[in-house]
């Protein structure tokens, strides 16, 4: 049986904005996704009442927006005013129309119907630059009698934002980027922008473009010199990362991997732990290289697994489909593992956002007029929100007698993927279950514990929540848990293929 053993001593702060989401103007993330004024669940502003509802009940609190891509060539001004006179623009990221009748202030609205707190706004400095970044900045946060402070107030918001997280522009080392740069174009870019925008907003913090995905040829240089540029002036470097099953190794090779190799599929979230080391060993070279006393924080902004679409885009419409697809129980299992390396890391990561929230490889699906349901990967966030406080912290534990796997790509991958966190007031295990057969686990808790149970989302591999069965994999009470109360020894077991979360009160 294995053996999970907790070192109490070693632990720390893992806070709310640790797990956060994204909202892009792409495909149908935004119209039809948020905004949907015709829809019957619709509040005055236009925003779909049945979605805030799940995002709520998601718990939620920080939220990267509008992009992604396409803030590289957007003109934030555009998105602001009187709804009617708006512009019309060509999305040329995801060659499609932009109204922008969902707009800026419409954001701050709907998050603090969703009550989220945290958001995270992204500047555009591919086609644009310094300038453009402080009049949003200012038009955002400003609190003096100032032009764009003034045509807030004059657009019905008289109270400053208050935003105090800001990425430097958006995977500008990506080819696929509009206005791409060079790391050091880039840079020196960064590095001014986020100068100024500190002298006009000293609370702010700013988040440094890092490598698009580990399997560009650039990476890791370019966050090596983009550091080297900017170490001084900002506050995280960005990493991003999607897996899809069928994806090379490489972005130059066309070889397909892993779509008939569930047990390599399911420990790649090992690429996760691996990025975030060798981002984090980059940035304290660079750290040493400068005599500098700050250690750079990471914001994971973009990760999620990864499946290409199921809708046909129709280029140069309104709401075009980009993406739209349903996530089964097999990437639900890789999902919980790339959540658990995020975890594990949090001494490191303080941000990070699954990408994206509606629509675009979801957490929540809608149907244009109809109903919203959830993929099953919604639940695994939403057990790890539900969890996360001011108090939180992930304790340090290990597997004994457990048993490992290997595959052709990874070596001794432990079946059972697990993460402890101590609330405040209860232990709560995360765990995967990667193989086929049911693994019990004895633990070893302090002897205060009182009470525990658990859950787990459990089914066949290939089962998803369609709009037909929106409920097949969610989150179900499970009994497989004995506790004794007064002693230190607690036993569950976790079955073949699952996502658990087992609380032991205290
Ligand atoms: O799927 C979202 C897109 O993926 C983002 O716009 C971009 O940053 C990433 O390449």
């Amino acid at each position: 049986m294995a053996k999970l053993n907790l070192y109490n001593e070693q632990r720390f702060d893992v806070r709310p904005q640790l797990f956060g989401s994204f909202l892009e103007h792409m495909g149908t993330v935004i119209y039809t996704g948020i905004y949907e004024p015709s829809h019957p669940s619709a509040t005055p502003e236009g925003f779909r009442g049945d979605v805030l509802k799940l995002v709520r009940a998601l718990g939620v609190k920080t939220l990267r927006y509008p992009g992604g891509n396409y803030t590289s060539s957007y003109h934030w001004e555009d998105t602001i005013g009187d709804q009617v006179t708006r512009p019309k623009r060509m999305n040329i990221a995801w060659q499609s129309l932009e109204t922008n009748q969902f707009g800026l202030d419409e954001f701050f609205q709907w998050t603090q119907q969703a009550n989220v707190d945290n958001p995270i706004l992204t500047v555009n400095l591919g086609t644009r630059g310094i300038d453009d970044a402080l009049h949003e900045l200012e038009y955002v946060n400003g609190k003096y009698d100032t032009d764009w402070a003034n045509l807030r107030r004059q657009n019905g918001h008289a109270e400053p934002y208050g935003v105090k997280y800001w990425c430097l522009g958006n995977e500008l080392d990506g080819p696929w980027q509009v206005a791409r740069k060079t790391p050091e174009e880039y840079g020196l870019l960064a590095n001014e922008t986020s100068k100024a925008m500190k002298l006009m907003d000293p609370d702010i913090e700013t988040i440094l473009v890092g490598s698009s995905t580990p399997r560009l040829d650039t990476y890791p240089s370019w966050d090596l010199k983009v550091l080297m540029e900017a170490y001084d002036n900002v506050d995280y470097i960005a990493m991003h990362n999607y897996i899809d099953r069928d994806q090379s190794e490489n972005l130059d090779q066309q070889a397909l991997r892993d779509s008939d190799d569930l047990p390599t599929y399911l420990a790649r979230s090992r690429e996760f732990d691996k990025q975030i080391d060798e981002v984090a060993t980059i940035a304290d070279a660079v750290k040493a290289l400068k005599h500098s006393d700050k250690t750079m924080k990471i914001s994971f902004d973009e990760w999620n697994v990864h499946h290409f679409s199921q809708k046909k885009p129709q280029p140069w419409g309104e709401h075009n489909p980009v993406d739209w697809c349903y996530f089964d129980l097999a990437d639900t299992l890789l999902f919980g593992s790339m959540a658990l390396a995020i975890l594990r890391h949090g001494d490191r990561v303080k941000l990070s956002c699954q990408a994206l929230l509606v629509n675009t490889i979801p957490l929540i699906l809608t149907d244009e007029g109809g109903n919203a349901w959830a993929n099953p990967t919604y639940y695994v966030l939403q057990s790890i929100l539900t969890n996360l406080s001011d108090t939180s912290t992930v304790v340090a534990s290990s597997l004994t007698d457990s048993q490992n796997y290997s595959t052709k790509r990874y070596q001794d991958v432990p079946v059972i993927d697990q993460v402890v966190m101590d609330t405040g007031s209860a232990y709560v295990v995360f765990a995967v279950n990667r193989g086929e057969k049911a693994q019990t686990i004895s633990m070893a808790l302090p002897a205060t514990i009182k009470s525990g149970h658990m859950e787990h989302i459990v089914g066949e591999l290939g089962d998803k929540n369609t709009r037909e069965h929106p409920e097949t994999l969610t989150l179900q009470p499970c009994d497989d848990l004995t506790v004794k109360v007064g002693s230190k020894a607690q036993t569950a077991t976790l079955s073949g293929y699952s996502w658990s979360v087992l609380t032991f009160d205290y």
